[in-house]
């Protein structure tokens, strides 16, 4: 099977590198890729913005399925226009994308079918939204609806932090993301992200993690794409697994496939674990990036037939299969991160990839041979071991063979997990 790949991040090396060790594959590329998903598939240069595009080259190269890591292009409709020209694709369409790019969408499925979630309403004025939130009291969250880079949710503690949300996202904080408004109840408890295979009917559980997203240590400071992330997630017992699979995914696929937008591709659920059991988030319709890599470190089976199944709605009947340790991933950021940073710093030297660690690139780029930070996240150290407190051990020995004077990271990624396994 000849497959493309397309994004550029830790995700999608991860990806490449699991894909890339299928017995079934017989060409990868990654289109734009970046130089540790250059070590694992060829890199093409691609506009992944213009369907037409995309097809063309996997006419002409025999590409049969293609799987896309980032959001943005499914929310754009590339999946349906590869789907059109007859090419299995591995992500859902835009109408069923709209699960991570409008909450109010995802929060009217919940109500329509039931699925646990905090209280909500939608909002397309200020005025409005503010009488709600002075009615029902802080704490409360207060998010744009639309695609915001991750930065469009407000946990207000205080009545005056959620005002002030709600005006920052009608002034435009957020540009046509922000034109409408959720608010929702304030839920409590411990976070975890759990991921499925869905291919239109059926859904797959693959795993549970748990990532970091504030930039320092004690989870403190703005928040970020994610500094690391374990696989799996301590919260995510068995039972909570079953629920989680019962009142959550099924009805959604279900749900969505009643409506006329079956989902195919990785459903990506954040979930919050109250005393009540487990409560939806929001979705996001990709794999999560770092989550990705600590999944992908877990994973014995072959992950091609699995994503050419979901493409190609037939996943009934199939498995996959995980190693029992944990997984750890700690992200090494430029320095400055996730505010302004300094461009093409240089990576002098990474440690080499075993059977325990393994760098995955993100945003790393090759300038005259040597390699380069380009992006914000640029590192993404991985390892496996029988415990969390292990997992760790070995990721931060790895971090310390990393020759990169721009770069930082956090120093207690899996620090719940660990306090946990003390106790
Ligand atoms: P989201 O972008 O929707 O994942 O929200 C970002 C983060 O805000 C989540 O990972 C949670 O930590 C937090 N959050 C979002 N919604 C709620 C909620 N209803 N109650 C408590 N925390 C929330
Ligand atoms: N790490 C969070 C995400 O990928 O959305």
């Amino acid at each position: 099977m000849k497959v493309l790949l397309i994004g550029s991040g830790g995700r999608e090396h991860a990806l490449a590198w699991k894909i890339a060790q299928s017995p079934l594959l017989t060409a990868l590329y990654a289109a734009p890729g970046n130089p540790g998903i250059a070590e694992c598939a060829t890199l093409v240069s691609l506009d992944v913005d213009d369907p037409a595009v995309v097809s063309a080259f996997c006419r002409e190269n025999g590409v049969t399925l293609v799987v896309v890591g980032p959001e943005a292009p499914l929310v754009a409709g590339l999946a349906d226009a590869l789907r059109r020209e007859g090419i299995a694709t591995f992500g859902p369409s835009a109408a069923a994308a709209q699960l991570e790019g409008s909450k109010g969408f995802t929060k009217d499925l919940c109500a329509r079918y039931g699925i646990p979630t905090g209280a909500y309403r939608r909002f397309t004025a200020a005025d409005e939204a503010k009488a709600y939130v002075r009615a029902e009291g802080a704490p409360i969250v207060v998010k744009a609806d639309g695609l915001a880079a991750g930065k469009g949710v407000t946990v207000a503690m205080t009545l005056g932090e959620a005002l002030a949300a709600i005006d920052d996202c009608f002034d435009g904080a957020f540009g046509a993301a922000g034109a409408e408004v959720v608010v929702e109840a304030f839920l409590d408890g411990e976070e975890a992200s759990f991921f499925c295979l869905c291919d239109g009917v059926n859904a797959l559980p693959l795993a549970s993690a748990q990532d970091h997203k504030r930039v320092g240590d004690g989870d403190t400071g703005p928040n970020t794409g994610g500094m690391g992330a374990y696989s799996p997630a301590p919260v995510m017992t068995p039972e909570m697994t079953d629920r989680t699979m019962r009142e959550i995914i099924e009805p959604t696929i279900r749900g969505m496939a009643a409506d006329g937008h079956p989902f195919q591709g990785v459903l990506f659920a954040g979930l919050m674990i109250t005393a009540k059991g487990p409560e939806l988030i929001e979705y996001n319709v990709r794999f999560g990036d770092p989550e990705c890599q600590v999944l992908m470190m877990r994973l014995k089976s072959d992950l091609l037939p699995l994503l050419h199944a979901a493409a190609t709605g037939s996943l009934g009947g199939m498995t996959a299969d995980w190693r029992e340790e944990t997984a750890l991933t700690v992200v090494m950021a430029s320095k400055g991160y996730p505010a302004a940073y300094a461009k093409n710093t240089p990576i002098r030297s990474l440690p080499a990839d075993d059977a325990i660690s393994r760098v995955f690139h993100a945003g790393t780029a090759s300038k005259d041979g040597r390699l380069v930070a380009t992006g914000g996240r640029v590192l993404n150290v991985t390892a496996v071991a029988p415990t969390v407190a292990g997992a760790q051990d070995a990721a931060y020995q790895a971090i310390d063979r990393v020759d990169w004077e721009n770069g930082f990271c956090r120093r207690d990624i899996g620090w719940r997990a660990v306090a946990r396994e003390k106790a």
